[in-house]
């Protein structure tokens, strides 16, 4: 019998990352996996902070886009969104309105004339209940958070799950779940800045890039999607086989320069409604390290960091330009409340909302 090195055990540690203006403080968890991938996670936001992962040498470099503060996310982090929780609803909703059951809802706008990401105070800069939770092979993090009924003007309260586990295999795994007492509608996501040759390094459009999806959402001028699915055949869209990430993104396609790059939603290849899906590879030639991104959900957004300008200083002390990192938000499609063709996502009282992605690492 081989003996399990202490090194190969995972942990859980947890220090206080900062002091809210009202006095709360602010915990940061630190997940290891004892196999070299390490997550740091925040009460604020859920906010993933640092995600260490090994290069094709073995050595750890830290992956995500982030601030050093908890001063810098409170002040700064509403506008990208680095790392967070994004809910109730994640991307837009046209004129932030929608109706359900006979009733309008107006929600605040924040994005142009459309409501982005949950609103003026989302989930990504609420305090979530945190809790540790752990088996022989995996290290994890259980966050909760009510939102109430009426909060951001969405119906029903709302009690939100979202659990971070890492995995021995070097796997980054996000499970949510979300119960309402009235009909609602639910769109969750994380909203992580990946730069797989380290966070801080310059832009990532060297990054080889799969997507596993024959379709998109081409949006108006103001990114909500005009309706029809479009193929992306024969367009810079097209990342069923693998492109970088920067060889077609300045092409003069009406929907680039709609988005300053990549902004979009990919309609993925789904089996069937729910299944587990791969739903795209990204590979950094330079560290070799891979990240591959499955999903339950029938989406993904793919954001090539493209509002990113130099005004913002990151973990390390570097400054974040455009381009320095791509996202992968796994979702329902935008303003799907306002549009009857995409899956649903209304959540009635008697149903529970579950959702996993995945996000597991290699190198080549
Ligand atoms: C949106 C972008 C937005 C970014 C940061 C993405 O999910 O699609 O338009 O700039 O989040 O807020």
């Amino acid at each position: 019998m081989i003996a399990t090195p202490a090194h190969a055990q995972g942990a859980i540690t947890k220090d206080v990352f900062g002091t809210l203006t009202d006095g709360t403080k602010v915990d940061r968890y630190t997940l290891s996996n004892g196999q070299g991938m390490r997550a740091r996670i925040l009460t604020y936001g859920g906010i993933v902070q640092t995600l260490d992962v090994p290069d094709r040498k073995g050595r750890p470099g830290n992956v995500v886009l982030g601030f050093a503060t908890l001063k810098d996310y409170v002040d700064k982090n509403g506008g990208p969104y680095f790392g967070a929780i994004i809910g109730r609803y994640a991307n837009r909703i046209a004129k932030g309105r929608f109706t359900l059951e006979g009733k309008t809802y107006q929600l605040p706008v924040n994005n142009g004339p459309n409501s982005l990401h949950g609103g003026l105070k989302g989930f990504d800069k609420k305090l979530w209940k945190a809790e540790p939770v752990r088996d022989k092979d995996t290290v994890g993090l259980r966050l909760t958070y009510t939102s109430a009924d009426g909060e951001e003007n969405y119906p029903g309260t709302l009690q939100t799950t979202v659990t971070y586990t890492l995995t021995k295999t070097n796997e980054l795994r996000i499970a949510y779940q979300a119960k309402t007492d009235k009909t609602t509608v639910v769109n969750l996501t994380n909203h992580s800045y990946f730069n797989l040759a380290g966070e801080g390094s310059g832009d990532a459009y060297d990054h080889r890039m799969e997507i596993n999806a024959d379709r998109y959402t081409p949006v108006d001028e103001t990114s909500i999607p005009l309706g029809p699915l479009a193929p992306v055949r024969g367009t810079p869209f097209d990342f069923t086989r693998p492109h970088t990430i920067g060889e077609r993104i300045r092409d003069n396609h009406p929907q680039l320069l709609i988005g300053h790059g990549y902004d979009h939603n990919y309609v993925l290849n789904q089996r069937k409604p729910g299944a587990l899906t791969p739903a795209a590879q990204v590979t950094d030639p330079r560290t070799g390290r891979v990240m591959r991104v499955s999903t339950t959900e029938p989406g993904v957004q793919l954001y090539t960091a493209n509002f990113l300008d130099g005004t913002l200083t990151g973990t390390s002390g570097r400054t974040y330009r455009q381009g320095d990192a791509f996202c992968l938000e796994t979702q329902h499609f935008p303003d799907s409340p306002n549009q009857p063709t995409f899956p649903s996502t209304t959540l009635h009282p008697t149903q529970t909302f579950t959702s996993t992605t995945i996000y597991a690492f290699t190198t080549t």
